[in-house]
């Protein structure tokens, strides 16, 4: 059956941009959840997009979200850490590589499984590596590996 429907995570930056509005001009439902759906606006006048405000590190929040989705994409990286203490009060922004590359992709891939999604596609990067003296390329191995880990094969 084919995809009609795509969420992605992350679908607010760079390469969502880019992706977002390649999957709407074909005629894909796009669902992109957004840290401030103020930033992800021009997306909202692109044909079947919704671009909604959810913190997706919140398991709850991010099973709702992939309702009736048939595939997601996660996009979400950082290249830089946030300075400890920075933006306390906005859980969404707390945390560093662990939290956007380890942690998030783990409870994408249980959502996934919760809400019956039929193919992820992960963003991982060049270079990723256990054993990198980086520890984004580190913590982009460990988030890779789990998604391919997933047992899906649909799942990478
Ligand atoms: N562009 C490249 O050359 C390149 C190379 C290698 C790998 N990658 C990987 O490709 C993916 C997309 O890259 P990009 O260039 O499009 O990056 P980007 O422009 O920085 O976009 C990243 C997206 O992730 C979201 N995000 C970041 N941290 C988050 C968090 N803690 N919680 C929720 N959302 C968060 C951002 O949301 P906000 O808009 O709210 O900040 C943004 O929508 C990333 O995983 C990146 O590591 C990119």
């Amino acid at each position: 059956m084919a995809i009609k429907t795509v969420c992605v995570l992350g679908g607010g930056g760079f390469v969502g941009h880019h992706l977002v509005t390649l999957l709407a001009s074909r005629g894909f439902r796009v669902r992109v959840p957004a840290r401030r759906r103020e930033d992800a606006k021009d997306l909202l006048v692109l044909p079947g997009v919704e671009v909604l405000e959810a913190d997706i590190h919140d398991p709850a929040t991010l099973r709702s979200l992939l309702d009736g989705m048939e595939a997601v994409v996660n996009l979400v990286g950082i290249l830089h850490e946030t300075a400890s203490g920075a933006a306390e009060s906005d859980k969404t922004r707390r945390g560093g590589f662990r939290q956007a590359h380890v942690e998030l992709p783990r409870k994408v891939v249980a959502a996934c499984r919760e809400a019956g999604v039929g193919r992820l596609l992960h963003m991982s990067a060049l270079g990723a590596d256990a054993h990198s003296q980086s520890a984004y390329q580190r913590s982009k191995a460990e988030g890779e590996s789990l998604v391919l880990g997933a047992g899906d094969d649909s799942w990478r």
